[in-house]
């Protein structure tokens, strides 16, 4: 177990060790016990976390802005548009100030070729751990609470079938740091991930060659298809979301002639009968629903998103009860 985490940023899993990972997971288990039984965890009194968004957030926000009351410390929530940000403050000014006034700084920023790089900035200059809370490319917070989920649903998850599906959606032109981070992290525990999504919706190349090293040296396997379902077949885990096509088409136009293309791309009842008996069907919220899935698969007896969504809070507790208290 990993007990050296104060300072340490979170800007992707994939530079955090698997044993890193799996005490983050174990210290998230241990703050849930103690939720539902009631037990008080203070281990960050009087600490600031400042919170800034530079998009809309339901779960991300909430759960790191609850999570830090029941750690017995305080979080300022910062809209960008609100901040001088707006009228240009560099990265590095804002970063310094922040961490001078508390203890952490979490960001999301999801603006293609930006966002990373203003996370990243931040990190640079920053005297406090500094948390993505969802940029162009990762969303280490997902990540976790996904990882958490799987392993609360199956225990062991090596051999585990997971696909990570593409899914049509209207409501906004959506980052690729969903399945990114699913796709470089799960095969680390042994899993089986496909992949798939139609033509014109790739994640980068470096992304999906991190994902075969990560499952050649863990024992697990990345596989990539364009047929939707090769990915249901005898699947344990299924991830049917939406992501754009910000790889080969920077335009943040939402719909256009390819999306409209891949309509087909829904997940059904027909489509989970594909699966095996006990599979859990998985999405990070929003959903797109009548789109990306029916109502009666996330509603349904598959469904564990609310479970998985729940995690979001024990997992962010735990990145920051390690990385602002602790040694
Ligand atoms: N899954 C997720 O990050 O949800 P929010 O966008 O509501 O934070």
């Amino acid at each position: 177990m990993q007990s050296v985490f104060r300072g340490k940023h979170l800007i992707t899993l994939q530079e955090w060790t698997k044993e890193e990972i799996d005490t983050v997971i174990e210290v998230s288990k241990d703050l849930k016990k103690k939720f539902a039984m009631g037990v008080a965890t203070p281990y960050l009194p009087y600490k600031t976390a400042f919170l800034m968004f530079f998009e809309q957030s339901t779960r991300t926000r909430n759960s790191m802005e609850a999570g830090i009351a029941q750690l017995g410390g305080h979080a300022n929530f910062l809209d960008t548009s609100t901040m001088q940000v707006s009228h240009g403050e560099v990265a590095k000014d804002t970063a310094v100030i922040l961490s001078r006034f508390g203890h952490a700084i979490a960001c999301r920023n999801c603006f293609w070729e930006v966002g990373n790089k203003y996370l990243r900035d931040m990190a640079k200059y920053s005297s406090v751990p500094v948390m993505n809370l969802q940029c162009d490319l990762y969303h280490p917070m997902q990540g976790l609470a996904d990882l958490m989920t799987i392993q609360e649903k199956f225990g062991d998850t090596k051999r585990l079938k997971v696909s990570i599906i593409w899914a049509y959606a209207t409501s906004h032109k959506k980052p690729i740091s969903v399945p990114l981070t699913q796709a470089l992290l799960f095969p680390r525990y042994g899993m089986d991930v496909t992949l798939a999504y139609p033509e014109g919706y790739d994640l980068p190349d470096w992304a999906v060659k991190q994902a075969e090293e990560n499952a050649a040296k863990h024992n697990g396997t990345f596989t990539i298809t364009h047929n939707m379902e090769e990915a249901y077949k005898d699947a344990d885990v299924v991830i049917p979301k939406n992501w754009g096509s910000w790889v080969n088409n920077q335009s943040d136009a939402v719909v256009d002639d390819l999306l409209e293309s891949y309509k087909s791309w829904i997940c059904t009842e027909e489509m989970m009968e594909q699966t095996n008996y006990n599979s859990i069907y998985m999405h990070a919220l929003p959903a797109d629903r009548g789109n990306e899935v029916v109502d009666s698969v996330i509603d349904g007896s598959h469904s564990v998103v609310y479970d998985e969504a729940e995690n979001r809070i024990h997992t962010a507790k735990a990145v920051m009860a390690l990385t602002m208290g602790g040694k």
